[in-house]
């Protein structure tokens, strides 16, 4: 059976002045969930929005909604998140002081519960957590802002962590020509923000996102047939 790759649109390079639009534009194209970036100005350099906005995000769509809390002492703010209608919530490894009971709590609420790490920060940091959490986010790019550059690097932690969990969730520069290079590493969960905000219609971008998956998928069954 072919693995479901989803595509998580990250509302950071959206619109907010036509917020509801632009929702509808990528709900339209055919995306699986929307990537909320949460920015505290403490363990980024950049602030974004907190539950109030997710809340009203939560009113625009039926879509799940992936909160990536990039902030310090996740421990003592993700269930904002969860009250606001956040579906998935991930906590950076790099800032969680007891990461085991986070995870289990987020997964007592019925949310899907993430671990992310950071460019520079190692799978061994997490492997500990592989049997609990529902998925990992690999940053390729430092997180704190939108239309970095992608790194290449983090790909080998994609393939070091395939096959050890099911979701694997890539965040940062992807567009239409690395996706293939992070789908083939194992990724299963894409996030792109400029690369759908920046360029055009956001439906379209969409679609054209969704097109290379199907004839990426397409080649892998061929292959192994
Ligand atoms: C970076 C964020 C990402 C990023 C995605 O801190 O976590 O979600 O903004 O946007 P692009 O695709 O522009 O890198
Ligand atoms: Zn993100």
């Amino acid at each position: 059976m072919k693995a479901m790759i989803k595509i998580a649109p990250s509302l950071l390079s959206a619109d907010f002045s036509r917020l509801a639009e632009q929702i509808r534009a990528v709900e339209e194209g055919g995306c699986n969930l929307l990537h909320l970036d949460v920015m505290d100005g403490n363990f980024v350099p950049n602030i974004t929005f907190g539950p109030i906005i997710v809340k009203a995000i939560d009113r625009l769509t039926q879509l799940p909604l992936d909160a990536h809390l990039m902030i310090a002492n996740p421990e003592r703010y993700w269930e904002r998140f969860r009250e606001a209608g956040a579906d998935w919530l991930s906590i950076h490894i790099e800032v969680t002081k007891n990461p085991y009971d986070t995870i289990e709590d987020i997964k007592k609420s019925g949310a899907k519960a993430g671990i992310a790490i950071n460019p520079k920060t190692p799978v061994q940091k997490i492997e500990q957590l592989l049997g609990i959490v529902d998925f990992v986010l690999v940053m390729t790019v430092e997180p704190g802002f939108g239309g970095q550059k992608f790194d290449p690097k983090p790909v080998e932690k994609i393939k070091l962590l395939k096959g050890k969990i099911n979701e694997i969730e890539v965040d940062g520069g992807i567009d239409d020509k690395n996706i293939i290079q992070v789908l083939s590493a194992g990724a299963t969960t894409i996030v792109s923000g400029s690369s759908i905000f920046g360029m055009g219609d956001p439906k379209e971008r969409i679609q054209k996102f969704c097109n290379i998956i199907d004839e990426w998928q397409r080649r892998q069954s061929g292959q192994k047939m």
